[in-house]
């Protein structure tokens, strides 16, 4: 058979493509045009769906619950919604080094031993090194077999003959396919070869793991356009610096995209964390300046948080507003109440704020203590952040308004040991029973949130 070879430009980006070479793509960025060849006896893509498919009364087509899989691991089953879903296709991303490979090996070998054959498609490392991570990380299972090969082509004819209960592709961008020259990685060979796989995921109903990684700046080709043809796509982050590691979902077509789940990594792999709230309050410091306690509420968990604040004087007529962890539009917002609530001026200040631990909390459960913080810092006043904790959102006129879940983050503040809870007082009113060692603070205003803190 002989193929015309047509040439095509495609923008790594967002995967556009145009017969000619341009400057900026119409996603807007610049540069991002590479040159890519297309075989030109490339099958008409209606042929590749099963003539046999034919529409269907809804009525017809059976439902039910989707059968899932146990991954061995509690925070990635959590994840995904409770299990993997069988034929569901997802991607892992995460920074070189992060633990990408770590994790989805434990969980083959968690599922190879439950669930029959499992096949890891390394295309990266080769088997012995593979083999090396498994001994050292106890992710050994008779029925998981690697498999070190990067075309499209072979691997699926393995995945045929294995029949593996759960698929790897370690990663995403080393596969290719021989229909197109352009190399592998670019947007071309990561579209063609992720839908071929995932096409054999549905139609055997074999849930597949994709890995992918991304730079620093979150660039590469490939994860952009692929997050739109999974089912599910997962982040692997944290402080590589730090032995955190954070697997949050930005798309799960089985689930919801707010659990949380936190591992550390280990010499012999990651060890998942089942109280989070215990690992982000360990490194607390007692008795510090601008360091403020707080509750926010991940997925179906509370999460006990600790905020910092810092302000300095600041350049003149230059104040820096930066921080970690919160959007910088909602600092702004508390700063600006803050100012015009209890005249305290900020106008001459940097001030920084920090979440600690590399979380992103959800909600506005945090303003208050984020405000707190800052006014702290501003006048020096120490707080027992590991006897205090404080919750609640601040509205514009510097009341507090009430935050959900407060009576399950009040809970967790007394299970680990919190003496005080301050709370909005529309929250307060609502809470049944007491607790034993714990008390509320009750508060309506920012301004009594501060005369509270400055009597504590
Ligand atoms: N002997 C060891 N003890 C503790 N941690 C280790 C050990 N060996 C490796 N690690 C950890 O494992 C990490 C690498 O894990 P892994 O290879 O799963 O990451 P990855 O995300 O797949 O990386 P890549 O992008 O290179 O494929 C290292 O950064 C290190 O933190
Ligand atoms: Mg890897
Ligand atoms: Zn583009």
């Amino acid at each position: 058979m002989s193929k015309k070879q047509k040439t095509i430009f495609v923008c790594q980006e967002c995967g556009y493509e145009s017969p000619k070479w341009a400057g900026q793509c119409i996603c807007g960025q610049w540069n991002t045009f590479a040159e890519e060849k297309v075989s030109g006896s490339e099958p008409n893509k209606l042929a590749v769906y099963d003539s046999r498919t034919k529409p269907m009364p809804i009525h017809e087509i059976k439902s039910g619950i989707h059968s899932r899989l146990d991954t061995g691991i509690n925070e990635l089953n959590r994840v995904l919604g409770g299990g993997l879903v069988k034929g569901s296709v997802t991607l892992i991303s995460g920074e070189p080094g992060i633990g990408k490979s770590t994790l989805i090996l434990q969980a083959a070998a968690a599922i190879a031993e439950k669930n029959g054959k499992v096949l890891y498609v390394t295309g990266e490392e080769s088997e012995e090194q593979i083999k090396i991570r498994a001994d050292r990380i106890h992710a050994i299972s008779d029925e998981l077999f690697l498999l070190s090969e990067t075309n499209i082509d072979r691997i699926l004819h393995f995945v045929r003959e294995i029949e593996p209960a759960f698929l790897i592709i370690d990663s995403i961008q080393t596969l290719f396919s021989e229909n197109l020259t352009s190399a592998p990685g670019t947007v071309s060979q990561v579209r063609d070869c992720a839908n071929e796989m995932v096409r054999e995921a549905k139609t055997k109903n074999i849930p597949v793991f994709f890995i992918a990684h991304v730079t620093k700046s979150g660039e590469l080709a490939g994860p952009r356009i692929l997050e739109h043809m999974v089912d599910t796509v997962l982040n692997f982050g944290g402080e590589r610096s730090q032995e955190f590691r954070i697997l949050r979902s930005h798309k799960n077509r089985y689930g919801t995209t707010s659990e949380i789940g936190v591992f550390e990594m280990k010499e012999n792999g990651l060890v998942e964390f089942d109280n989070l709230s215990k690992s982000f309050m360990d490194g607390l410091e007692k008795e510090a300046e601008g360091a403020i306690v707080t509750c926010s509420y991940e997925g179906t968990r509370p999460l006990l948080l600790e905020v910092q604040a810092l302000a300095v004087p600041a350049n003149i007529g230059f104040a820096r507003r930066a921080s970690i962890g919160i959007d910088n539009g909602r600092l702004n917002m508390i700063i600006a109440v803050l100012e015009k609530k209890t005249g305290l001026s900020l106008i001459n200040n940097d001030i920084y704020v920090n979440i600690v631990g590399g979380i992103k909390p959800e909600g506005t459960s945090t303003d208050l203590a984020v405000a707190l913080a800052i006014y702290s810092s501003c006048k020096g006043i120490k707080v027992a952040s590991d006897r205090v904790a404080v919750i609640g959102e601040i509205g514009l006129t510097g009341e507090l308004r009430p935050i959900p879940n407060a009576e399950k983050m009040l809970k967790e503040a007394s299970k680990m040991g919190f003496e005080r809870v301050m709370m909005p007082e529309k929250n307060s009113k609502k809470i049944s029973g007491k607790l034993q060692n714990t008390k509320i603070i009750a508060v309506d205003t920012i301004n009594e949130a501060i005369k509270a803190l400055e009597r504590m």
